[in-house]
């Protein structure tokens, strides 16, 4: 057959509708980021592996963009509701939109947010370049207390009035890294901008079809998309997301000055794995609410933090805030520190590691490491996977006992 034979061409259906679309986020997750629908077309953006682009387009330098960052940015932009940019992790998506900030920055973050982004922050503020206190983020009044004095505090910042940050910064995490506190989104951000506060929130734990910080009020929105958003720990990726367009050119144009990008099949993989998210959420969290269950009644367990337990005192407010409990919980075991270090390293199907958000459970005494803080040395954070819940269930319990 030769290539002349095919036929007439069929038209194809249209694409789908665009992000703000009346589309579910499930559907939205499948079909963002692909290219236009052509016959004989494919139906994944290519890996663009090219430093250069030819002279005369947007495009010129692999440092300012890339076609497959772009497909990623138009699902994740589109599930969030807003514009996003990716980044070579989370953590540079994080210190992107805190090398935003004028200097000196003006910060108050969760106390016990990712101890990445608070190991970040001490090294700024070592340097001068910025302030910031914690703060219980589950306690609102004491969050926009400490928003009071942030914005009554003398000396002003460097940069102009009403640009991102020159009120201070609030940032946001919610559930927590490793505690799983929630925040009230929305009461936080409309405090924190009355008193000219800007907010960022960092989405990992809840992942856009949980959570929608931007809807809420948030300014910017980051994730680690090594986690749920890619879904299978094989890549290390960020993302921000914002709808203001001041936002956006400062964070584009701090990411082509600082050179934090990501590479090409980075990017197409997080694609890959946001395809999927939907299915992959629904079975972890279901498995996250079992077990939290289960773990509960367990005699060498003395306290279990997943907001989907009705005692979990943030749990009326991520019922209202989220569409979904997620899939991240923590508990604590008798015996303290070495008990807890005994249970992780003897699960047989759950892995003892760091990092969370994939197919497969992770289970981590988050105490052992350093800049955790004040952790109760007998927690354990697990991040639970999509195997099969009673296999899960046999492997806790036979380290447990
Ligand atoms: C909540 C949260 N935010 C940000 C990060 C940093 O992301 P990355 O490791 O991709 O730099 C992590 C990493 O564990 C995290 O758990």
């Amino acid at each position: 057959m030769s290539i002349d034979d095919e036929g007439p061409r069929r038209p194809l259906s249209p694409p789908p509708r665009p992000p703000g679309s009346a589309l579910a986020p499930a559907s939205l997750a499948v079909h963002l980021g692909r290219p236009p629908r052509s016959p004989g077309g494919p139906l994944n953006p290519d890996i663009v592996l090219s430093s250069t682009f030819h002279q005369g387009g947007d495009l010129m330098y692999g440092r300012d963009g890339n076609p497959t960052w772009e497909a990623l940015e138009d699902a994740v932009g589109g599930l969030e509701g807003g514009q996003a940019l990716s980044y070579a992790s989370g953590l540079a998506a994080i210190s992107a939109v805190f090398e935003c900030l004028p200097v000196p920055g003006r910060v108050v973050i969760a106390a016990d947010a990712y101890n990445g982004t608070r190991r970040y922050l001490s090294d700024v503020a070592g340097r001068g370049r910025l302030r910031f206190r914690t703060v219980d983020i589950a306690d609102t009044e004491a969050t926009l207390d400490a928003c009071s004095e942030v914005a009554a505090a003398p000396g002003r910042p460097s940069g102009a009035p009403g640009s991102f940050g020159a009120g201070g910064l609030l940032w946001l995490e919610s559930p927590t890294n490793p505690l799983l506190a929630i925040a009230d989104l929305e009461a936080l951000t409309a405090g924190a901008h009355e008193m000219g506060l800007d907010v960022a929130v960092d989405n990992t734990f809840a992942t856009p079809l949980l959570q929608r910080p931007l809807d809420l009020g948030a300014d910017v929105v980051v994730h680690s998309a090594t986690k749920w958003l890619a879904g299978h720990s094989d890549v290390v990726l960020g993302v921000a997301a914002t709808r203001r367009d001041d936002v956006l050119a400062s964070l584009t144009t701090r990411r082509s000055l600082h050179g934090g990008i990501p590479g090409p099949w980075e990017a197409w993989l997080v694609l890959r794995g946001i395809r999927t998210l939907d299915v992959r959420m629904q079975r972890c969290q279901a498995n996250a609410a079992e077990l939290a269950g289960r773990l509960r009644g367990h005699p060498r367990v003395t306290g279990v933090r997943y907001p989907g337990l009705a005692d979990h005192p943030g749990h009326a407010l991520a019922a209202r805030q989220m569409s979904g409990f997620g899939a991240m919980l923590a508990f604590e075991v008798v015996g303290g520190a070495d008990a807890a270090e005994a249970v992780a390293l003897k699960c047989q199907l759950a892995t003892a590691g760091t990092s969370l958000g994939g197919v497969e459970t992770l289970i981590e005494r988050r105490g052992r490491w350093s800049g955790e803080g004040d952790l109760p040395p007998g927690l354990l954070r697990l991040s639970v996977g999509v195997e099969d819940v009673d296999d899960l269930w046999d492997d806790l319990d036979a380290a447990l006992s």
